[in-house]
């Protein structure tokens, strides 16, 4: 089978890789949709440079948001079968240490054990994928497999992080940073009830996107001004909650700033630092900040379960599919950040896009499409 890989030099390359036979637990996934996140541009595709669990290890196909179907089970599966539609939990753990215990496998303490998607062991930007049964989660009918790929990392992030802090019909929310995990938390803050979405970014793309999907209420180019104008669309207070999807010191910043007494404020955007005045941007206020990394198998369960009952659909922050031997335009793509949400499709999924399946409500391409 084709498989990409990552080199670290801003490019990709296609190898061939023996299609995997599924030992005892395990299955074959047949990919029908892969999608890139943020990280994997920040971590690995422009230099290997992420650490730990971090640590991309050459060679290995990329891509930690599979989605697809089991083709093939190896023996003495307990739950799923071939033919089930599912979405791939991008981390394989031990199963066996405390993390594993609550779920939370992207944090499992096991060196030898842990295994993430697309960074230790072969991921979704190949024909096939092997997969643990234990890290499956079904994808119901009413989903396509493009919006199952942004489940297995993105929307399952955003909607860790916005329950940690909390979000419903009274909150105003901020949202720094725009690419696709921002506008994931503004498409399920709406449909969590927040109905002042608050966005910003560097990007004209990206805030073009934001106002053209209608998922932002307001959107502001990021600058020194931000905390200002925050306050001018929440009445002089700020908004209730604050999610960084950006990882820039200063969008952190604004986020801690525009946020309201007793307000809360979480950080899912990765690298760099925050520098701000504990006394003055949180203590005197009662603000509380959290940090949030993915999130478990059972909330991405529940979330894939919620977001059939809201009948919101991830893939509408899909600008561009790419079949697997355009996935260097891909990556650059993303890279470029001149767009919304990137996949790379296989079969019907990729058929949809010129039987104009993808179309938005009103008939019409988006702006990047
Ligand atoms: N915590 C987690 O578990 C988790 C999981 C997935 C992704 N991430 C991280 O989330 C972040 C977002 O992911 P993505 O896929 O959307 O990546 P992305 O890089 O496409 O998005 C980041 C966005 O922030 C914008 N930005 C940069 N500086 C800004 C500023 N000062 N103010 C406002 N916006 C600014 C960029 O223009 C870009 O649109 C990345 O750091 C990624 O590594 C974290
Ligand atoms: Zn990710
Ligand atoms: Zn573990």
């Amino acid at each position: 089978m084709t498989g990409a890989i990552l080199p670290g030099n801003s490019t990709t390359e296609l190898h061939q890789f023996e299609i995997p036979k599924p030992g005892p637990g395990e299955v074959l996934v047949k990919m029908k949709a892969s999608t890139i996140c943020g990280s994997d541009i920040r971590a690995i595709y422009h230099e290997h440079k992420g650490k730990g669990p971090e640590g991309y290890q050459p060679g290995m196909v990329a891509g930690h948001e599979p989605c697809g179907q089991i083709v093939k089970v190896g023996s003495g599966m307990r739950r799923f079968k071939e033919g089930d539609r599912v979405v791939v939990y991008h981390i394989s753990g031990c199963g066996m240490c405390d993390d594993c215990r609550r779920g939370y496998m992207i944090s499992c303490s096991s060196e030898k054990y842990r295994k993430a998607y697309g960074w230790q062991r072969n991921g979704g930007m190949a024909e096939y994928c092997l997969a643990d049964e234990k890290d499956l989660c079904t994808l119901p009918d009413e989903l396509s497999y493009v919006d199952g790929a942004q489940v297995a990392c993105g929307f399952g992030t955003v909607y860790e992080g916005l329950e940690k802090i909390g979000i419903s019909g009274n909150d105003a929310v901020l949202i720094t940073g725009l690419g696709p995990v921002g506008l994931a938390a503004a498409m399920l803050c709406k449909a969590l009830g927040a109905n002042n979405i608050i966005g910003t970014d560097v990007s004209e793309e990206r805030m073009k996107i934001a106002t053209d999907k209608g998922l932002c209420d307001h959107v502001f180019k990021a600058g020194p001004d931000n905390v200002q104008q925050v306050l001018e669309v929440t009445g002089g207070k700020g908004v209730e909650r604050a999610v960084d999807c950006s990882g820039s010191n200063h969008a952190r910043l604004a986020a801690i700033q525009a946020t309201r007494k007793w307000g809360k404020i979480v950080f899912i955007g990765e690298g760099g630092t925050c520098e701000f005045e504990p006394s003055r941007d949180i203590i005197h206020d009662q603000k509380t900040i959290y940090g949030s990394w993915v999130t478990n198998i059972w909330r991405m369960e529940e979330l894939i379960e919620r977001i059939v009952r809201w009948g919101i659909h991830p893939e509408d922050l899909v600008t561009h599919r790419f079949s697997l031997d355009q996935v260097d335009d891909a990556y650059s793509l993303m890279a470029s950040g001149k767009c919304g949400k990137v996949a790379v499709c296989f079969d019907e999924e990729l058929e949809r896009k010129s039987s104009g399946e993808n179309l938005h409500a009103d008939g019409q391409c988006c702006s990047s499409c």
